[in-house]
């Protein structure tokens, strides 16, 4: 502020300077977003420093009350007074306007509309494969067998040796497994688990096995290089082939329907003795023949038998003392017959638009 000029026109310089800036807030638009009334109260605490604030020139000319001439100086005082008061209420107000703004746009943002249809969680299903796979666990364990779950890479002892698969034995073929290091497989069957199972619980033990097995099979509809069985093991005194041939009829019927019959063919498996495939009657045509059971009016459940004594020997159980029958079925074929899945493979390509068909 220049020395020379006459105080009550550097008043009126202040107030002129203070009105060309205020001049935008003066009529506050009561449609500010949020956002611009926020950056607006920034603006006015800004103007309030620098026109009213200590270094202002209101308060430059409230020094100079003091040096004008005695009779000048009440009006001066009053002058400046006035203008200070002018320049504050103005601010003032613009303040309390933006804050209604503000908090206005806050409710506005915060408040619910209880009518608004809420927005559904997308909630996750269970895969087809744990669907049956429980089902199946559901039958089992209603008949009194545990439910087992063990690794998936075994040594060759579980995968071969124990399961009477000597050295050299045709069924060792490299083609079949997948080797991780020496010595190590991914297990091509959960009849693995039979050895930990005994191993772990001795004999009497009945027991179920689901899981995932590897095979170096070429996938096609029918199969998979990765798929689930579930292995089945019951031994203790005086357990026959009847047992055995009794147990899988229930499951059939349980999981199939009552009337449902099952087939046992002679087969050949190292760990079984005798040996059976076990086939139950098409649920789709009762036996008539369709195109689910190729016409021939049975579907194929898995292999079966008597476990072989060598087995019993390899996890401590007397086969003296002891008998007992074991089952091997396929999950995934299971759940495509269930399902009417024409290939299996539809179960792992994780196509949401065909898993959500399972809900
Ligand atoms: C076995 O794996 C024997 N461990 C079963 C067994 C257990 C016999 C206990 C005796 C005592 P197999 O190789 O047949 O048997 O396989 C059993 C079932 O697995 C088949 O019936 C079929 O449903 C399923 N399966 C076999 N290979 C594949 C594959 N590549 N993809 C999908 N499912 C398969």
């Amino acid at each position: 502020m220049s020395e020379e000029s006459n105080p009550n026109q550097q008043v009126e310089a202040a107030r002129l300077a203070f009105a060309r800036e205020f001049e935008r807030f003066a009529n506050l638009e009561t449609t500010l977003s949020l956002q611009q009334a926020e950056a607006e109260q920034r603006a006015i605490a800004e103007l309030r420093t620098r026109h009213a604030g200590k270094k202002s020139t209101i308060a430059a000319c409230k020094k100079l009350i003091g040096r004008v001439a005695p009779e000048d100086r009440a009006g001066f005082g009053q002058l400046v007074q006035r203008t200070e008061a002018e320049i504050t209420q103005a601010l003032d107000d613009a303040e309390t306007k933006l804050k209604s703004i503000i908090e206005a746009a806050r409710i506005t943002r915060e408040s619910i509309d209880v009518t608004i249809p809420g927005r559904r969680p997308r909630a996750g299903h269970l895969h087809p494969i744990t669907l049956m796979r429980q089902r199946i666990e559901d039958i089992f364990v209603s008949l009194g067998y545990i439910v087992e779950d063990d690794r998936e890479i075994e040594t060759d002892f579980y995968n071969f040796d124990a399961l009477n698969i000597p050295e050299g034995h045709p069924a060792r073929d490299p083609q079949d497994t997948f080797y991780t290091t020496e010595g190590f497989a991914l297990r091509s069957q959960t009849s693995t688990v039979q050895i930990h199972a005994m191993q772990r619980r001795g004999a009497p033990v009945r027991m179920i096995a689901p899981g995932r097995v590897f095979r170096r099979d070429t996938p096609d509809p029918t199969h998979n290089p990765m798929f689930y069985q579930v292995e089945g093991l019951c031994v203790d005194r005086g357990i026959t082939m009847a047992h055995l041939k009794g147990t899988l009829a229930e499951f059939a019927h349980r999981l199939f329907g009552p009337e449902t019959k099952t087939r046992f063919r002679p087969s050949y498996f190292p760990f079984t003795e005798p040996s059976a495939e076990v086939d139950y009657s098409c649920f789709n045509c009762g036996g008539k023949g369709c195109r689910i059971c190729k016409q021939s009016g049975w579907i194929e459940l898995g292999g079966s038998g008597m476990v072989h004594p060598n087995v019993l020997r390899a996890a401590n159980v007397d086969p003296e003392e002891f008998t007992g029958f074991a089952f091997g079925l396929g999950i995934d074929r299971t759940c495509a017959r269930i399902y009417q899945l024409d290939d299996i493979r539809l179960l792992f390509e994780n196509d949401i638009r065909f898993l959500e068909q399972f809900r």
